[in-house]
């Protein structure tokens, strides 16, 4: 008989600073992966699927890590946008080359407060918060030309004053239910850590290797 490819080597209830220490630790490693030059240290891929069909969509998104809180912005009007409204279910995949490491999220969404939301959106770079203002993603972009013009229209707008988040941009915090630290290794050596909760609420951390 085939041994299983995964063998559990430890594994424990704990209570919910488990998920705690899981944040931090992504957010150590998008710092680490900023320090050691990786571009976009803190993009990750976005999965939502469509209400009606369950067709999964996947695409990159900015995501804030701090100790506490994973957060991202979707336009409402955006694929993304619709599809979260409809089933708040959503998972995440970061990968940093320069660390061989991935983390998977999945959870459902929940929509942030604008006090929050607003201070976490001035966190993005000038340039990033004008072009969002300037993208209309409820309709097909025009050609770079009006897309520019807008851009212009809003730069000169907030001049050096700090852009405004559009009410249309809305800040979603994921509330996972399961983590997966995997350390690719570059010569098959992986190890993953994975935390998820449980039916009581629990969190449960496991090391599993090959
Ligand atoms: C590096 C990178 C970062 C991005 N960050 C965001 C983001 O934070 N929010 C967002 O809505 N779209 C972001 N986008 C654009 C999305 O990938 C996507 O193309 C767009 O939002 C439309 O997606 P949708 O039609 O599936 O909703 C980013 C794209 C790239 C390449």
């Amino acid at each position: 008989m085939l041994l299983p490819w995964v063998k559990t080597l430890w594994g424990r209830t704990m209570s919910s600073e488990t998920l705690i220490n899981a944040i931090t630790r992504l957010h150590e490693l998008i710092e680490s992966a900023r320090a050691s030059h990786e571009p976009e240290a803190n993009a990750a891929a976005l999965a939502t699927t469509d209400g009606p069909s369950g067709r999964p969509t996947v695409r990159t998104i900015y995501v804030h890590v701090d100790d506490e809180d994973i957060v991202f912005f979707v336009n409402a009007a955006s694929g993304k946008g619709r599809q979260l409204e409809w089933n708040a279910a959503a998972a995440l995949c970061f990968f940093w080359r320069h660390l061989a490491q991935q983390v998977t999220l999945d959870g459902r969404v929940e929509i942030l407060d604008d006090e929050k939301a607003d201070a976490l959106w001035q966190k993005r770079t000038r340039e990033s918060a004008l072009a969002a203002r300037a993208s209309r993603q409820d309709a097909r972009q025009g050609d770079k030309v009006t897309l520019s013009t807008r851009y212009r229209t809003e730069k000169e707008r907030y001049d050096f004053s700090p852009v405004e988040r559009p009410e249309e941009w809305i800040a979603y915090r994921l509330l996972p239910e399961r983590i997966e630290f995997w350390e690719t290794g570059w010569h098959r050596m992986r190890m993953r850590t994975l935390y998820e909760r449980q039916f009581d609420g629990q969190w449960e951390m496991r090391v599993q290797e090959p």
